[in-house]
C-alpha cells in the first residue's frame, strides 16, 4: 500500500489518536499538516516524529469550534501544500467543555460539542474539497457507542454531536461520490495514550479491567497505532469502493451483547 507523496490534514494530531494517525500516515510516505489547539509543543514533537519517519509536514493551529479559524487553517494548508489528498476530522475539546448530564448541560457545553464535531466537519469538508483531487479521502473519527446509547449520561452532548457527525458523513459521501472522494467514519473503542489517560486513575483501571476481562474479545484496549493503521487502510486506493460507512475499530467490543454477562458470552 503506497501513499507516497500524498498530503494530509489531521485535526487534533498533536496528541492521542490523531498523533497515531499522523505517524502511521507518515510511515506510508504522507506529508502531514499537524493541527493543535493549545499544545504547540506537542504538535512540534509530532512533526519531529514525522520527520524521523522520513516524511515532512507543517504545524497549524485552530479552535475547530470557530468557523473563521477552520477557514484560516485550511487556507494555510492550501498555501503550503497546494493540494490535499486526505482530511481526517479527529479533534475533540477537553472533557469538561461538554461532559454534563441532560438536565444539567449548559448551552455552552452543548455548543462546544456540536460546533467542534458536526459544524466543524461541515465547514472543513466544504473548504477542503475545493483543493482535493478526485479520488481523495475524508475520514471522521467518531465514537459510535456514544452516539447510539444513553447510559453514560454526561456524554449526551458529545454523543448527540457524534450522531450528527455520522449523519453528515453519509450525506457528504453521496455528495462527493461522483468525484470518487470517499467519506467514512472510524469508531475506535477505548484507546490507550489518549483522553483515557486524563481520567481519574480509578476510572482508568475500571475501564481497562472491564475490557481486558472480556468486553473487548481481543482482550486489550486499542492504541493510537491501531487506529492509524485503519485510517491508512481507508486511505489506500483499494478502499475506493467503500463510502458513507461507520467502521468500528475496537477489537470486537461492539459485537458484545450488553444483556448477557461477558463470562457467559465468551463461553
Ligand atoms: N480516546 C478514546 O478512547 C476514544 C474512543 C473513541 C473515539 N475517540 C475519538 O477520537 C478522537 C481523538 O480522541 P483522543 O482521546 O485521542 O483526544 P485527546 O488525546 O484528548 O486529544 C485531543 C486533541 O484535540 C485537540 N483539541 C482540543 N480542543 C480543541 C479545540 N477546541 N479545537 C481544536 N482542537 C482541539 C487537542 O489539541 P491540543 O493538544 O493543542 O490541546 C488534541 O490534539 C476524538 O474525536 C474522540 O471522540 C476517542
Amino acid at each position: 500500500m503506497s501513499l507516497q507523496g500524498k498530503r494530509a490534514l489531521i485535526t487534533g494530531s498533536s496528541r492521542g489518536i490523531g498523533r497515531g494517525i499522523a505517524l502511521k500516515l507518515a510511515e506510508n510516505g504522507v506529508k502531514v499538516a499537524v493541527h493543535y489547539y493549545q499544545n504547540e509543543k506537542a504538535a512540534n514533537d509530532t512533526l519531529a516524529a514525522i520527520r524521523k519517519r522520513g516524511s515532512n509536514g507543517m504545524v497549524v493551529q485552530a479552535d475547530v469550534s470557530r468557523q473563521d479559524e477552520i477557514t484560516a487553517m485550511l487556507g494555510k494548508v492550501k498555501t503550503e501544500f497546494g493540494k490535499l489528498d486526505i482530511f481526517v476530522s479527529n479533534a475533540r475539546p477537553e472533557v469538561p467543555a461538554f461532559f454534563q448530564a441532560p438536565m444539567d448541560i449548559t448551552l455552552e457545553q452543548w455548543d462546544a460539542a456540536f460546533d467542534s464535531q458536526a459544524k466543524a466537519f461541515l465547514v472543513a469538508v466544504r473548504e477542503a474539497v475545493a483543493f482535493m483531487d478526485d479520488g481523495s479521502r475524508i475520514l471522521a473519527i467518531t465514537y459510535a457507542q456514544g452516539s447510539r446509547t444513553g447510559g453514560l449520561q454526561p456524554w449526551v452532548g458529545m454523543g448527540s454531536a457524534k450522531a450528527a457527525l455520522e449523519s453528515l458523513v453519509r450525506y457528504f459521501a453521496v455528495t462527493l461520490a461522483k468525484r470518487g472522494i470517499t467519506v467514512n467514519a472510524i469508531s475506535p473503542g477505548w484507546t490507550e495514550d489518549s483522553v483515557l489517560n486524563t481520567l481519574p486513575t480509578q476510572a482508568q483501571d475500571l475501564i481497562r479491567n472491564w475490557h481486558v476481562r472480556g468486553w473487548t474479545p481481543m482482550g486489550r484496549l486499542g492504541t493510537p497505532e491501531d487506529i492509524g493503521n485503519v485510517v491508512a487502510l481507508f486511505c489506500s486506493e483499494q478502499a475506493g469502493w467503500v463510502t458513507g460507512q461507520v467502521i468500528y475499530a475496537d477489537g470486537g467490543a461492539s459485537l458484545m451483547n450488553p444483556e448477557v454477562p461477558t463470562e457467559i458470552q465468551l463461553g
